[in-house]
């Protein structure tokens, strides 16, 4: 052992410290390998001590510098060659790979590391799909959307992602396999896809994910309107259907009210049609009397809702219609019959008064004037007649829903003592 320690002290690969021949320490050493390097594949790495001569037995290590207790490689250099390390290349073997040089056998003379060698491993990227949060059926404008690219595997990878098979409009990381878009907008509504891809050496690995396709829904918002339709049968207003309807938005659902209190699925006097709730039908009678109202809120989330104007429906006002119209066109021809009769004895004390001067053309003059009132009486008629056709195409617009005939609009009639809330 003696003899052994003499011969080292005059070895360049030591340093005498200060002290004594306990705190020796091996020259630094230098790695060199490939800075690339594809999974499952064997790759040598070269490790030594410059201007070591083989006067002291060298042992090699190769260690992950994140892991300095894990020997992946080693070598015992016994001529003072350089060590050629061999490396089944692992996914875990990339990184900041360090090469630690101890004499054999010697624990008196100090290990010392080489500089890091930086090592990429290559796993080919395989086995894409995209997760978004949050799910991308239930995403509203306005919202974050986070679409991310998860890989079964693959190192080093690169991401592109397409929209409706473009590319995305927008900036992104293209080393981070999570797109974020801000402030949803209908226009981002399609297919969403990611491609990832990595290299090694000349060969391009990709794969693709399967499409997601996000649906950016509109939040309900704007007016609530409320529209009338009447049924009427012999003459009577037996039911009113309301239709509720809401400016904007992809998913509305609908609330009925009566004098304030919520009206659900079907009643003595009311049932609530369609899906989206968004018809309500009544049978004209004393317990339907009173106000309506309708809100619109969305299916998804019905913390908020807008409400529509209140309706008064009143069996009597909705009857009384018709004795109405009879009380005005009697009135119209009462208005007439005196205008006829006055003009008849205008015309008669004209004629008593001219007679003698103009006894042709005052005759004319007194035919003219019934005939002319007769054309006006005929276009009153024509106009009830064409208001009469537009309801009748109402109703044919109403009839896929209700299948009774006999329907009718009369806005006006409803809106009066609508209040607006
Ligand atoms: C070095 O140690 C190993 C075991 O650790 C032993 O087998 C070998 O004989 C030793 N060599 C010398 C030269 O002492
Ligand atoms: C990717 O981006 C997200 C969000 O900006 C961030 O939290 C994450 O750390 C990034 N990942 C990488 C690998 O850069
Ligand atoms: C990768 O490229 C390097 C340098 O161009 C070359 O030495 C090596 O043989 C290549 N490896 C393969 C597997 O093509
Ligand atoms: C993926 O690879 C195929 C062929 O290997 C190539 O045609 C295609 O352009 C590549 N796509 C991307 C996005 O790199
Ligand atoms: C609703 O209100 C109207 C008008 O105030 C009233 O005539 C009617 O009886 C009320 N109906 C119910 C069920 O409260
Ligand atoms: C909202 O919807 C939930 C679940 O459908 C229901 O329990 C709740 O009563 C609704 N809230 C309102 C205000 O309608």
């Amino acid at each position: 052992m003696t003899s052994m320690h003499l011969i080292l002290i005059g070895l360049s690969v030591l340093h005498a410290r200060t002290g004594g021949l306990n705190e020796q320490k091996l020259d630094k050493p230098v790695l060199k390998g490939p800075s690339i390097a594809l999974k499952d594949t064997s790759e040598y790495f070269y490790c030594e001590i410059p201007g070591h001569t083989a006067a002291v037995q060298v042992h090699y290590e190769l260690y992950v510098e994140t892991n300095m207790d894990k020997i992946i490689s080693e070598h015992t250099s016994l001529t003072g060659d350089t060590a050629a390390l061999l490396l089944f290349v692992r996914e875990h073997h990339d990184g900041r790979l360090i090469c630690k040089a101890s004499a054999h056998n010697n624990t008196d003379i100090q290990s010392s590391y080489s500089d890091a060698w930086e090592l990429r491993v290559i796993t080919p990227v395989k086995g894409l799909g995209i997760i978004s949060h949050p799910s991308s059926l239930n995403v509203w404008e306005g919202q974050t959307l986070t679409l991310q690219c998860k890989k079964a595997q693959g190192t080093h990878v690169s991401y592109d992602w397409f929209l409706n098979e473009m590319p995305v409009q927008m900036q992104y990381d293209r080393n981070n396999d999570t797109l974020i878009i801000h402030r949803l907008s209908a226009r981002h509504t399609g297919d969403y896809t990611c491609v990832a891809s990595n290299q090694f050496n000349d060969t391009i690995y990709n794969s693709s994910s399967e499409a997601v396709t996000v649906n950016v829904k509109e939040p309900v918002g704007g007016a609530v309107t409320l529209t009338p339709f009447k049924h009427i049968k012999d003459f009577q207003v037996v039911g009113v259907g309301l239709l509720c309807k809401v400016e904007r938005g992809t998913f509305p659902v609908y609330r009925w009210f009566h004098n304030g209190s919520r009206l659900t699925g079907r009643g003595d006097f009311y049932a609530v049609a369609y899906s989206d709730e968004s018809f309500l039908s009544l049978s004209v009678s004393r317990n339907s009397n009173g106000f309506y109202h309708c809100d619109a809120a969305d299916r998804f989330d019905n913390s908020s809702s807008i409400s529509s104007a209140k309706m008064i429906i009143s069996e009597e006002a909705l009857n009384s219609v018709s004795p109405l119209v009879a009380v005005v066109v009697f009135t119209c021809f009462a208005v007439l019959i005196v205008a006829v009769t006055t003009c008849c004895m205008y015309g008669v004390m004209l004629r008593r008064r001219y007679s003698s001067k103009y006894p042709l053309n005052e005759q004319r003059g007194i035919n003219k004037i019934p005939v002319k009132d007769e054309d006006d009486e005929e276009d009153d008629d024509y106009l009830m007649l064409e208001g009469y056709d537009e309801d009748v195409t109402h109703a044919d617009r109403m009839s896929d829903s209700n299948e009774d005939e006999d329907e009718s609009v009369d806005e006006t009639l409803l809106y009066e003592g609508a209040a607006p809330e």
